[in-house]
Parts: C-alpha cells; structure tokens; sequence
C-alpha cells in the first residue's frame, strides 16, 4: 500500500518524488516506500535526516502538514538533490507514525492545495498500517495463547508423572506385598486382592495414555523425529515415515507439528478406512513442512469445533499454513508449513513437498 501511495501521490501531483517515511526515535527518518519521476531508483529502508530545516522535521514537530524551499546553501535540499519538499503527518491511533511526502527538484512549487490532498492520502496509509499492526498483534496474542496452553498442559502432563501416577506405583507394589503375606487358606481374599491389583495396573496404563495425550513426555525428551516414530509405531495403520530434520527445533514448532501428525493419524485410523499412510517433516527454507496422506476414503472437511479446526486455529497461530486436499475417494492429504523462527509468517515457496 505504501509503495502504490507514493507512486500515485507522485503522479498525480506531478512532483518528481513521493514517499512514505515513519520517523525513528533520533531526528531521522526511514523510507518505507519510494518513487520516483525518472528512472532513478530510490532504496527503501535508508535513513534520512528528520531534524530542523527540513520538511519532515516541521511535520514531526507540529504534527501538521508543511512545506519547506530549500535554498542553494541548504545542506539537505543539496543531499537530496531537491528544491521543494511537502508532507503531511502519518497517525496512527492518536500518535504520529510517519510522513507522506512529495519532492519537487524543479524550480516550479508543488500547487496550492498539495498539503490537503497529501494529508487525505495520509489517512489511507495510516489505515493500512493501522489494519497491518492490528493483524501483527493478534498474531502475535494467539501464539502467545497457543503457548501458553502448551506449557499449562506440560505441567499437567508432569504433575501427572510425578504426583498421581507415582502413588499409584506405590499403592500397587504395597499391596502386591500384602497379597504375598495373605496366609494360605484365604483363597478369597487373595483373589479379591489380585483383581484389585489388575483393576489398578489398568487405571495406569490409562493414565499413561492420558497423559501422553495431554503432552507427550517424549517429544521434550526426544525431539520431533523420535516421537513422531513413537505415534507412527502405535497407527493401526501402517506408515511410511520420512523425518528431514536434525537436532531440536523451537518448542512450538515441535509440539505444534507433533499435534498435526497425532490428530492426522488418529482421523486415519478413524475415518480413512486407509491400507496405507505416509508422513513427513522436512525443513526447507525457514520453514517445517508436515505432511500426511492417506490412501482411504477422503472426505475430510474442516468442522466446526473438531480436531482439524483445532489444528487450523495452532498452525495459524505459529503464522503457518495448512491445506486440506480430500476429495471423495481419492484419499486425504493434510499438509502444513510453520516457520521455524517464532513470529515470522510462512510465505508462499514454489517448490512442492516431496
Ligand atoms: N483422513 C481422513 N479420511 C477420511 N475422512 C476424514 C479424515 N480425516 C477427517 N475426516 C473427516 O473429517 C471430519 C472432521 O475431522 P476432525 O478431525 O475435524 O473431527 P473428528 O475426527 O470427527 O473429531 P475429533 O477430531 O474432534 O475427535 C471427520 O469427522 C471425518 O468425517
Ligand atoms: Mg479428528
């Protein structure tokens, strides 16, 4: 939006330059979006001055739109190889942002009026980078929220280990203790003990499941490619796993790459009616592409409130992408990318999974 900006404003009131600057802490600004009347191109991201005696100074300092006649000895005007400079303030909610600006190099001024029409055109852009920060910051709050589930369920997952699931070891040993000390001719007693024992072996291996539900205690132990070969073991389905990466990934890319395989993998076995499965991670290009794909019935669909929407809402919030290719008959394939620097958004790359 910057970019078309300050080309139109250019254009349309035949300067020789316009831009889009947001102002730094120190007396500079940076340009954001930079045109040009001739072919001379203009870097965006340099630093320009922003102090007393020039155009974006007087805007930054009355937080009105300014113009300024640069004369011959004017250390700026000669710089920027220009005579004329114009620009209204940039606001974004209540505090000033930036500048739109206009240069002209000729002696003619830029016409009356320039300061209005560049102060509407401020209002747009201020819009535009309003709706930007808006985006960035709820982006930025869902990840915080994924995160911070994550780490309320890792601290389930280890209250669990080291509270409840312990006592439960012990209670079973004790009495396995107290059945060897049954006296021989309480035959009831003894079996009664021994289904209590069963019914208690079974109440922690349901635990464990739980629990591994919850956050599966391998993946921080292990690192992705060491759990998703524990969920690839445990698929009533057989899989063909392909893992592309080495080493350890950050935090929210392992669980959240994790739960894409463990919720595909359960829809498999579910739903798919599949003879076959094939998953993958691979790191390429600053990204973590996940992919799975079965040979079943397809159908899939992202539904209100289930595992795949649940899964959309994480990927989102990590600033990836997810795609759902399940026509009827033609098997599901659930792929994802999520960026492996925290914050980053995924971009569109050409090159497919493998
Ligand atoms: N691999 C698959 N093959 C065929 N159909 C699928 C597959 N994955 C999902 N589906 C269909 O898409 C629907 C939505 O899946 P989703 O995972 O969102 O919900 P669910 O598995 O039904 O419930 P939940 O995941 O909350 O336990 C499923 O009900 C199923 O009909
Ligand atoms: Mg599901």
């Amino acid at each position: 939006v910057c970019a078309a900006v300050a080309q139109e404003v250019g254009r349309l009131l035949a300067v020789d330059r316009g831009y889009v600057g947001r102002y730094d802490a120190d007396e500079t600004m940076a340009h954001v979006a930079a045109w040009s009347a001739t072919a001379e191109t203009l870097p965006v991201g340099i630093q320009t001055p922003a102090g007393a005696g020039t155009v974006a100074g007087l805007v930054r300092e009355t937080g009105r739109a300014a113009r300024v006649e640069y004369d011959e000895d004017s250390p700026v005007g000669r710089r920027m190889g220009i005579r004329f400079g114009v620009g209204a303030p940039i606001t974004v909610e209540g505090s000033l942002w930036g500048i739109i600006g206009v240069a002209s190099t000729g002696v003619e001024p830029p016409p009356v009026g320039t300061e209005e029409r560049l102060a509407s055109f401020g209002g747009l852009v201020a819009t535009a980078i309003a709706n930007a920060e808006a985006q960035a910051e709820l982006r930025a709050s869902r990840a915080r929220i994924v995160a911070s589930a994550d780490e309320a369920r890792r601290r389930i997952e280890r209250d669990l280990h080291d509270g409840s699931q312990q006592r439960l070891v012990s209670l079973v040993l004790r009495l396995r203790a107290a059945r060897e000390a049954v006296p021989a001719g309480l035959g009831g007693l003894a079996g009664e003990l021994d289904g209590v024992m069963a019914g208690l072996d079974g109440v922690l291996d349901e635990l464990r499941e739980f629990s591994r539900g919850i956050h599966p205690p391998i993946l921080a132990a292990g690192g992705l490619g060491v759990a998703l070969r524990a969920l690839a073991r445990r698929s009533p389905v057989p899989v063909a796993l392909r893992v592309g990466v080495e080493g350890r990934l950050p935090v929210a890319v392992e669980v959240g790459a994790y739960f894409v395989v463990s919720e595909a993998l359960a829809n498999v076995a579910g739903h798919a009616r599949a003879s076959a499965v094939e998953v993958g991670v691979q790191a390429v290009g600053g990204v973590l592409r996940v992919w799975v794909r079965d040979d079943g019935v397809g159908g899939a669909r992202f539904v209100r409130g289930s595992g795949l929407v649940g899964l959309r809402d994480r990927v989102e919030a990590l600033g990836g992408r997810i795609a759902l290719d399940s026509a009827p008959g033609a098997g599901t394939r659930l792929e994802v990318e999520l960026p492996l620097t925290p914050g980053a958004v995924a971009h569109r790359s050409s090159s497919p999974a493998p």
